[in-house]
This record gives C-alpha cells, structure tokens and sequence, in this order.
C-alpha cells in the first residue's frame, strides 16, 4: 500500500513534457474553419423587406445563394413574383408576398405566406423597405414627412415586431435592420429622413437587449450610397460630386458591396454579434468634409 501512494507521488514529480505542451494555447483552431457552412443559411427562412427593387432585390439572391429560402416582399408584387421566378428557376426556394409596411394589415399575412410556401417559419428578417425625400430643411412638407416615418421608422418597427413576436417561439432568429450613414451623421437635406433612421438604430439598440435572452440577434446595417433607384435622386438633384468628396474612398458604392456584412449579420458567423451597427459605406460616417 505504502509503496503504490510512494510510486504514484514519483510519479507526479517527474517532468511531464507532454502537459506542459498542452498549456501552450494552439494557434490552430481545434475544430477545422469551413467558410462555406460558417456563412451558410441552409436550412433558413428569410423574409426580405423591399424587394422588389435595390437592396432588397439584390440581397434576396445573396440569401438563396447562400441557402435560405426566401419571401421576397413588397407594394410591386408583379417585381417580386417576376423575381421571385427567376430565382426559381435557378433552383433557389423563393417566393413573393405581399407587404406594404405602412398598413399593418399586410404585415402578420405577409409572414403567414412565406411559412406556408416553405412550410417553416420566418427565422430571418431583412427589415429593408424605404423611401427618400429630400428637400432642404424649412421646405420640407409635413405630408411627406409623415409618409417616410411611417414607412421607415413605424414601419420598419411594426415589421421588426412581427418577426420577434414570431422567432421568439422558436427561440432563434436573427434581425437586420437596413437603416444608413444618414441616421449616424447630419447630412443636408435629409433632415426627416436622417432622424427616422436615427430612430430605426436607436430602435434597434433597444431590441437587441431586450431579444438577445429569447435567442434573437438585432442589428443594423447603415449603407452609405449606394447605387440603387433611391440614390439616383442625389444625381439628379447635382449632388452626386458633392457626395464623393465626403466618401474618402472616393466612389459609390454597389448593391454587392454589401454583401458580406449582411451575411455576417444572417449567418453563425455572426452568432456573438447583436446590438452591433454597421457602415458599410467606403468610409462615409467618418468624414465631415
Ligand atoms: N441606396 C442608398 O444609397 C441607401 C443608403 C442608405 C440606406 N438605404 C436604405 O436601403 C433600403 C433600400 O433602399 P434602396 O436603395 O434599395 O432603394 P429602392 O431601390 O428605392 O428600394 C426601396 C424598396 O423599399 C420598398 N418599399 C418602399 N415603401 C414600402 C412600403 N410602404 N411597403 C413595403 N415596401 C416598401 C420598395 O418596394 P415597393 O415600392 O414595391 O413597395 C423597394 O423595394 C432603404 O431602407 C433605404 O433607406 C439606401
């Protein structure tokens, strides 16, 4: 007995290699990284807000690619079903709703859609819809005002409540609300429209600490311009080489240079990322000249 406890306390006296390589923190990850599953949205169900036209439109063929099926909605629904049946026919789950975000109505039918054409529930929202007015401060008419906050921040929040009441039953999900540069710095002309995506981040702060319990991620998306239908109302009003020189990598940006935040923000890649906001905007929000 005496000599087993004398060879078992040799034996730990003597130096163990081994051990003391494995307190050497591996600079190997132990378990292989494979990008493709890391942002992967196999087996999701995506509903993408203003997606008929832009951001939306280009970023529901992102999610397919990426595996989701998606319910591509909004007001245009001959847009949506035409896309919608492209991307059918590239073999991608897709189908069109319709949503008009500023009649409450549309909302809870437009997610009831989507999850009886896929059969599953909406467990991802790209929250996307929006308008733009733009007109110099003391211009500005209290109808069109009216108009963008509801569509833009009311409506974005009535969307974003919808899908948490919804993800919040099958405690996961993740939200992406699409706000922009204009809600984080004041730029001319876009007084209203700035404060309502101002409102939209704000919002989102508040729904990511209130959901993150309930499996829920929220974040926000600020693109700087981008070339899209909306944008084009900078170029016709003259401002677009205006808008450059406050851009410090000096050009506008494309739907697809937006990809890989938005599905960060989707995918498992982003499963410890909630209540964060994202430029993508060539440096935008920085610069104030
Ligand atoms: N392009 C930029 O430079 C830029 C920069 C920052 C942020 N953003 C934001 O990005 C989002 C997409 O804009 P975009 O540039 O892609 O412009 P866009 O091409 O004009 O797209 C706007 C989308 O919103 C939809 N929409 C508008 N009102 C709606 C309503 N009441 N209900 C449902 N859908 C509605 C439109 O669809 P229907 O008309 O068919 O309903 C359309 O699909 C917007 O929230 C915008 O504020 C854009």
């Amino acid at each position: 007995m005496l000599r087993t406890i004398l060879r078992s306390v040799y034996r730990r006296l003597q130096p163990q290699p081994a051990a003391a390589a494995r307190s050497e923190p591996s600079p190997i990850p132990s378990v292989p990284l494979h990008m493709d599953r890391l942002f992967s949205l196999q087996g999701r169900v995506a509903l993408i807000s203003g997606a008929s036209s832009g951001i939306g439109l280009h970023i529901a063929g992102v999610f397919a690619q990426a595996g989701a099926a998606v319910a591509l909605a909004a007001r245009r629904k001959e847009q949506v079903v035409g896309a919608a049946q492209a991307l059918a026919a590239r073999g991608h789950a897709a189908t069109a709703v319709y949503l008009d975000v500023t009649d409450a109505q549309t909302i809870g039918p437009a997610f009831d859609a989507a999850e009886h054409a896929f059969g599953a529930p909406v467990d991802l929202l790209f929250n996307n819809a929006g308008i733009l007015y733009a007109s110099p401060f003391v211009d500005q008419d209290p109808a069109e005002v009216a108009r963008l906050f509801d569509t833009n921040l009311k409506g974005a929040f009535l969307v974003a409540r919808e899908a948490a009441r919804r993800m919040a039953r099958l405690q996961h999900g993740a939200i992406i609300n699409v706000a922009s540069t204009a809600g984080l710095r004041a730029g001319p002309r876009l007084a209203s429209y700035g404060a309502a995506k101002a409102g939209l981040i704000h919002l989102s702060g508040v729904m990511a600490l209130e959901l993150a319990r309930e499996g829920i991620r929220v974040n926000t998306l600020c693109p700087g311009s981008i070339d899209t239908d909306m944008h084009r109302v900078f170029r016709d009003f003259g401002f677009e080489q205006a808008l450059l020189r406050r851009i410090p990598q000096r050009r506008i940006g494309s739907v697809d240079d937006l990809d890989g935040a938005a599905l960060l923000l989707a995918s498992d890649a982003g499963r410890y990322i909630t209540g964060a906001v994202i430029a993508v905007d060539g440096g935008q929000a920085l610069s104030w000249m």
